[in-house]
């Protein structure tokens, strides 16, 4: 089993942001940071802009990025062993092999390049919920600690890998662990249908609960909230991690396990949400094609 993070490092502050959260979660863990950076070179190779020294001047800025990424991490974590991976190709498509030695990714929300309006970057979006380990993608540090992890759970197997992840993350840094599960009626439905919603509410409360009751058995130390809530799962999520250090959600939820790329829920939230965010991949995910 192989037990390293991986952070992606593109020199932007987003970047390096992630490396400081690489590096505290890697001393939690007790394994090493290894700090991958790629150089993006075929765009210049096209016939009409011949321009070797371009992949020269970029594989030698990438190097210096790569010297500065092992030192923020080592002066935040000076016990952590951290390796430097200087690699050529895809970005998205070379951080997904190496996840393939690590049992973490992460990366910044947002790196050197995009539009100004954009929350989420095309690398981030192209590796959350794509590989089989937790993608960590890293907003920028709030000024207080909350003490509080948010799991989002829908009451069905798929998001058991989240929740694992959240609880050994609520264990390893004594945070409360918040589970929001956020039920609605069909839309369909709600117009003019009329229910005992109290009975409806407490059946989905006992829906919640009985996903967490094996988990709670296993991590007796964690203090877990379980949030029932009657919204849409992307404003309980948002919300709730405007108060929490982490937000963790599964990649699919219970409806859209057939699709390749991430559920709305997921997909949502990493847009949404202001918070550092890890997904994790649900049970049962299709593989996706490599790109
Ligand atoms: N070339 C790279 N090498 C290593 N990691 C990278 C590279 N590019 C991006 N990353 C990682 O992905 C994160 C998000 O960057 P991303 O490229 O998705 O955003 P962006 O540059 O703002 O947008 P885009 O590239 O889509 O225009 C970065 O903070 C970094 O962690
Ligand atoms: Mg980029």
């Amino acid at each position: 089993m192989p037990d390293l993070i991986v952070v992606g490092v593109d020199g932007s502050v987003p970047g390096f942001d992630a490396v400081a959260w690489a590096a505290d979660d890697a001393f939690r863990m007790h394994v090493p940071l290894r700090n991958v950076g790629v150089v993006e070179t075929w765009p210049y190779q096209v016939p009409q802009i011949p321009a070797p020294e371009w992949d020269e001047a970029l594989i030698e800025n990438s190097r210096k990025v790569l010297a500065q990424a092992e030192e923020i991490a080592r002066e935040r974590q000076p016990t952590i062993e951290v390796s430097t991976e200087l690699m050529t190709g895809t970005p998205a498509a070379v951080l997904r092999e190496q996840a393939g030695d690590a049992i973490e990714l992460v990366v910044g929300g947002r790196g050197l390049g995009g539009f100004a309006g954009a929350v989420l970057g095309s690398v981030s979006m192209n590796v959350a919920g794509q590989v089989p380990v937790p993608v960590v993608v890293v907003r920028p540090r709030a000024a207080v600690a909350h003490g509080e992890i948010v799991v989002g759970l829908d009451g069905s197997p798929t998001c058991e890998p989240a929740l694992a992840y959240a609880f050994r993350q609520a264990e390893l840094r004594g945070s409360t662990l918040r589970a929001v599960y956020a039920w609605a009626l069909p839309f369909a439905l709600a117009a003019g249908f009329s229910c005992d919603f109290e009975a409806l509410r407490e059946a989905q409360q006992r829906v919640a609960e009985e996903q967490l009751a094996s988990w709670r058995e296993r991590y007796p130390q964690v203090k877990v909230i379980a949030d029932v809530r009657c919204a849409h799962p992307v404003d309980a999520l948002a919300a709730a991690g405007d108060r929490a250090d982490l937000l963790v959600v599964g990649s699919h939820g219970r409806s859209a396990i057939g699709s390749i790329v991430l559920g709305s829920v997921s997909r949502g939230v990493l847009h949404h949400a202001h918070c550092t965010v890890t997904v994790v991949r649900a049970k049962d995910a299709p593989t996706p094609a490599r790109r």
